[in-house]
């Protein structure tokens, strides 16, 4: 087990791969950000794992992945994510159950020291038939689940480990994040957070030293003040999911395929109607932002980024990706920056806010 000084060395070298520059705020080439009160430096945009996972469902058949994916080629955009500067990769356990933690893990390779990995835990699923099969918030199951990741990524320490019960019981929420003290202690995860919509559930764990962000929803559709004001107060990095809005902020309109989550969109999942299709509301306002969103050159994707990084220097989305050509979109967003104060205020203007 490894100790904590071993593990601050490894900060100061991780830091130093990922461009350290201390804490607080935006790096001054703009494409850098501090994870929250960590000091760990990232790059501002991450890479999400979501959909890399394939296919799986819970035990009615419900799809929770975004359909079948090409391995071969979700390795060839991390690595074309790699080269293009991005050094942060969020991803879970259970996506796939199991299988996106492999493909990173297999894809990052021996280059796992130049990026910042983050997963997630509480989630219960059988890696056979790819089938979730429940929660666990239990104390105890946090290092069962830690075990298997470091197994399944081929690692000695998760940088930001996250709690992916978004609806967890906040009392034992805070068993939970001593628990992750104690990892980080052990040298087992340099920081953690919780993935969650809600601030007085996030405040639980920001109330732990080692805590560093809280993961929740947010794009230009879908802002989240009282997360971004929490994540201000409390020196917490907010990192974006869904900052495309799961595909209608890349130009999805067409239904998806069988095994993909968003052709039977769940109660929690708007935009895509009944699965058909793109939300014709949704529809409206984005073709509403679309000159906005397209200005400089940007494509609605990276339009869709510059809103983020222009919300709050606190800010990391991390889209998902099935392809080098969105790894490549993606990634080139960073060089167009953030939008600028008057083009937000113009989008709050246009849709009512
Ligand atoms: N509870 C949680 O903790 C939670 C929940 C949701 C997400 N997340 C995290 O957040 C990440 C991102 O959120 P998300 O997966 O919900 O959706 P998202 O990032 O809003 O949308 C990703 C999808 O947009 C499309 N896309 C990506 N780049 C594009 C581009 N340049 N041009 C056009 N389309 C593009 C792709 O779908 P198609 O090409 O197939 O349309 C891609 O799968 C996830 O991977 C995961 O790491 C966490």
């Amino acid at each position: 087990m490894e100790t904590e000084s071993r593990a601050t060395e490894r900060d100061a070298t991780q830091n130093s791969a990922t461009g350290s520059k201390g804490t607080g705020g935006i790096g001054t080439d703009g494409t850098t950000r501090t994870l929250g009160r960590s000091g760990i430096r990232v790059s501002a945009l991450g890479f999400g794992c979501w959909a890399i996972g394939g296919e799986w469902q819970d035990a009615t058949g419900q799809p929770l992945g975004w359909g079948r994916v090409d391995d071969e080629e979700s390795v060839r955009a991390v690595h074309r994510a790699l080269d293009l500067g991005v050094t942060f990769f969020d991803t879970a356990d259970t996506y796939g159950a199991g299988h996106s933690e492999r493909v990173l893990g297999r894809a990052l390779g021996k280059r796992r020291d130049e990026v910042v990995v983050a997963t997630k835990w509480g989630n219960v699923f059988d890696e056979e038939t790819r089938t979730l099969t429940g929660g666990d918030d239990s104390p105890a199951h946090v290092r069962r689940a830690l075990t298997a990741s470091l197994r399944r990524l081929g690692t000695d320490h998760v940088d930001l480990y996250q709690l992916h019960l978004s609806d967890a019981d906040p009392v034992r929420a805070a068993e939970l994040r001593d628990v992750c003290e104690e990892l980080v202690g052990e040298g087992l995860i340099r920081a953690y957070g919780w993935s969650t919509d809600d601030p007085d559930r996030a405040a639980v764990f920001a109330a732990g030293p080692h805590c560093t962000a809280v993961q929740h929803t947010l794009n230009v559709l879908q802002d989240a003040p009282e997360l971004l004001a929490l994540a201000e107060e409390s020196e917490l990095a907010a990192i974006n999911r869904s900052p495309l809005a799961m595909g209608l902020l890349g130009g999805r309109r067409t239904g998806a395929a069988d095994g993909d989550i968003r052709s039977r969109p769940p109660a929690w999942l708007p935009g895509f109607g009944d699965g058909d299709g793109a939300d014709p509301a949704w529809v409206g306002r984005i073709e509403a932002l679309r000159e906005i969103l397209t200005s400089d050159g940007r494509t609605l994707a990276q339009g869709a980024l510059g809103w983020i990084w222009a919300r709050s220097p606190r800010t990391v989305p991390i889209p998902g990706f099935r392809s080098v050509a969105q790894a490549e979109q993606n990634a080139g967003a960073m060089a167009k920056g953030p939008l600028t104060a008057g083009q937000l205020a113009e989008i709050d203007l246009l849709l009512g806010r």
